[in-house]
């Protein structure tokens, strides 16, 4: 049987409800309680926090991101960790005053476009049945339909100022339960889904004053296009953007049109480098993004960076970014993090925001 206990969350003080079917996270974010995230599957570590009093159960955590001395010391992972009674736990609380908090709801929408856009990458477009309140970045948790108990993360692309129809990238992964058997299988136009969010502290600074350099392996450009469209074209941020975009051949690199007209349309604002990996053409450099980067800079230091891709691109373009001079703290990075990552291990450093 369900029940509901209280969890008060120091060092804040607060106390909230949380059922023993719902996560410590998913309950705060509910109640407008901020606590560091990222994947939401127990996989990066983020939310690890301590347990100063009482018991959780510690679901589905990846050995790699909690280990089992962790869990004999009274550490958790809040976004899989469930109440087995009240419960006290001290949470790294850091709350950026730039961010505004939205807090996590249920939605239901309607799919109005499905459209490939590359090789085994697809446009998705739900229509929501009320607004979504959330900052330039974020994503939000897929049910799967036919699949009980099993969610799937996706990150819009689209600007804040369009709440009502949001816009996702995904990438097709064989014998992914999401793509392969639902996004790129039954998904029709038309047809309702059902998800929550938003979730994610992978945003745009709007108060950074640096130039910026956001590096997109596949599609974790997602968030990036809403970050950058907001910064340019809902004036939301006035400093220097250049977007790294990068994949193995042009069949896999999508909206570079889009970019093209920003980059035309904002010359002072917005810079666009293209990349293939295993491929020449005019109009793109050659090469993996994170070598390109590393080509054409001597030094990153006084710019902030913000990257999004596959875990093994991303820290790539961490060793990159550090050794061109720039510090942990002028670095925001978001791992796509999937369930075989989860498996073999993905923990980063905790020295880089996520
Ligand atoms: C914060 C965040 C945002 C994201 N945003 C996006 C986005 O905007 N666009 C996007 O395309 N993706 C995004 N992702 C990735 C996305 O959430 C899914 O992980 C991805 O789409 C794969 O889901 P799936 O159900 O199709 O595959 P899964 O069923 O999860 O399988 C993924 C892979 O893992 C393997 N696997 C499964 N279980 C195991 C196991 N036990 N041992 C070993 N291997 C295993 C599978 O064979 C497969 O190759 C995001 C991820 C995170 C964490
Ligand atoms: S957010 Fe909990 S482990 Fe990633």
């Amino acid at each position: 049987m369900t029940q509901t206990y209280r969890v008060t969350i120091e060092p804040l003080g607060k106390e909230i409800d949380c059922r023993s079917d719902q996560s410590v996270l998913d309950a705060c974010l509910r109640a407008g309680v901020w606590l560091p995230h990222s994947c939401t599957h127990g996989t990066c570590a983020t939310c690890k926090a301590e347990v100063l009093d009482g018991e959780v159960e510690h679901g589905d955590a990846s050995p790699f991101a909690l280990m089992e001395f962790e869990k004999n010391e009274g550490k958790a992972l809040l976004c899989v960790a469930c109440p087995r009674s009240d419960l006290t736990i001290e949470a790294d609380v850091d709350v950026d005053d730039d961010v505004p908090v939205h807090p996590v709801e249920d939605f239901t929408g309607t799919v109005v476009v499905l459209q490939d856009i590359a090789t085994d990458i697809r446009r998705v477009v739900v229509e929501l049945d009320r607004d979504l309140a959330f900052n330039a970045g974020q994503y939000m948790r897929f049910e799967v339909p036919g699949a009980p108990g099993i969610d799937r993360t996706y990150s819009m692309a689209n600007v804040p100022t369009e709440p009502r129809h949001l816009e996702f990238h995904i990438r097709r992964t064989p014998g992914g339960i999401c793509t392969d058997g639902w996004v790129f299988g039954a998904l029709q136009l038309g047809d309702p889904v059902r998800l929550s969010g938003p979730f994610g502290r992978f945003v745009l600074r709007t108060t950074r004053p640096e130039p910026a350099v956001l590096i997109a392996g596949g599609t974790g450009l997602a968030p990036i296009m809403s970050m950058i469209r907001h910064a340019l074209e809902n004036e939301a941020s006035d400093n220097h953007l250049t977007l790294y975009q990068g994949a193995r051949s042009r069949d896999f690199l999508y909206d570079v049109e889009v970019f093209r007209r920003l980059a035309a349309q904002y010359p002072e604002r917005f810079s666009y480098r293209p990349c293939l990996s295993e491929e020449s053409a005019d109009g793109f450099a050659s090469g993996l993004v994170t070598d390109v980067l590393a080509e054409e800079h001597a030094t990153l230091q006084g710019r902030v960076a913000y990257v999004c891709g596959p875990p093994p691109m991303v820290d790539a373009a961490l060793r990159v970014l550090m050794a061109k001079r720039l510090f942990p703290r002028d670095i925001y990075r978001e791992d796509f993090f999937d369930a075989g990552d989860k498996a073999s291990g993905g923990v980063k450093s905790p020295l880089i925001k996520r």
